[in-house]
């Protein structure tokens, strides 16, 4: 009984920090009943330049997903959070910090979970194909060559029934609760995943990009396959060429020419986007 109301009880501040260990992320956190979006609250302690705050929260009324997208959720059933960071990138390199969340969450589904996770570039995260996590990185400075503050948006699927999905999304979204079959505590899924985050973040404030990118490349679905992208109205096609984590996913086109896509303005066709 003690552990069923732990599996649907709320996540709390204290218990996310007890013996959490990390350096950076989840320093300070605040867990919010309701809110519009995380990312705009990590926005509001962002301007007081608080590196690894850290925000939670039950349920958002505007949660914001690529590309203009909503994302929805069911009260206590996700982990919807977002952390500030100061990697001492340029912003235009946002793209690392979408990679470091995908595979913060890949670890932690990894590890804590024993699921097999990829990730479908640029940053979605999937078990048997279907979406069970969103990641949206904002920044919101103008010179793009400056190094900036970033905020990393997550938001993870754990408890959510097939039926709290959106309609549209059931055959192409997933949870934690419905691959396993029952219903796990989010605190601890939080915690390892705030400390996969730091560990990675730590390698890339100080400028080692290696583990990261070879976890990525490992999890990321894009082999040495043909694609079709669409990017500001125009299609692009051609087999892939690498994956870089600066420069994202880089296609040689069918003339030839190599073409590098950072992922902000792109979606893969025909794929249902979700
Ligand atoms: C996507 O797949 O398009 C990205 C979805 C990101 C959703 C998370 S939930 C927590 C944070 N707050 C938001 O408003 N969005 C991100």
């Amino acid at each position: 009984m003690a552990e069923d109301l732990n599996i649907s009880g709320r996540l709390d501040p204290d218990e996310l920090s007890k013996q959490l260990g990390t350096k950076i992320i989840g320093r300070e956190i605040h867990v919010y009943r309701e809110t519009a979006s995380t990312n705009d609250i990590a926005w509001q302690f962002a301007s007081e330049a608080r590196e690894g705050v850290t925000i939670f929260t039950e349920a958002q009324t505007q949660g914001r997903g690529r590309r203009g997208r909503t994302w929805i959720d069911s009260e206590g059933k996700s982990i919807l959070m977002s952390t500030v960071v100061m990697p001492g990138l340029p912003t235009e390199e946002f793209n690392v910090l979408t990679v470091l969340g995908a595979v913060a969450v890949c670890k932690t589904l990894q590890i804590s979970c024993e699921l097999k996770p990829t990730i479908k570039w640029p940053n979605d995260v999937l078990i048997s194909g279907k979406k069970i996590c969103g990641i949206l990185v904002e920044t919101r400075q103008d010179d793009n060559k400056a190094p900036g503050t970033f905020v990393i948006g997550i938001g993870l699927n754990v408890n959510l029934k097939a039926e709290q999905l959106p309609e549209v999304l059931r055959d192409h979204a997933t949870s934690i609760s419905i691959e396993l079959g029952k219903e796990v505590h989010r605190t601890d899924i939080a915690r390892e995943l705030l400390r996969n985050l730091d560990t990675l973040y730590l390698n890339v404030k100080t400028g080692d990009l290696t583990a990261l990118e070879q976890g990525w490349k490992k999890l990321c679905l894009t082999g040495d396959e043909i694609l079709t992208l669409e990017q500001s109205g125009k299609i692009y096609r051609g087999r892939v060429h690498d994956l870089d984590l600066r420069d994202g996913l880089i296609l040689q086109l069918e003339s030839g020419v190599l073409k590098s896509f950072r992922g902000e303005h792109v979606s893969v066709v025909p794929e249902i986007e979700i």
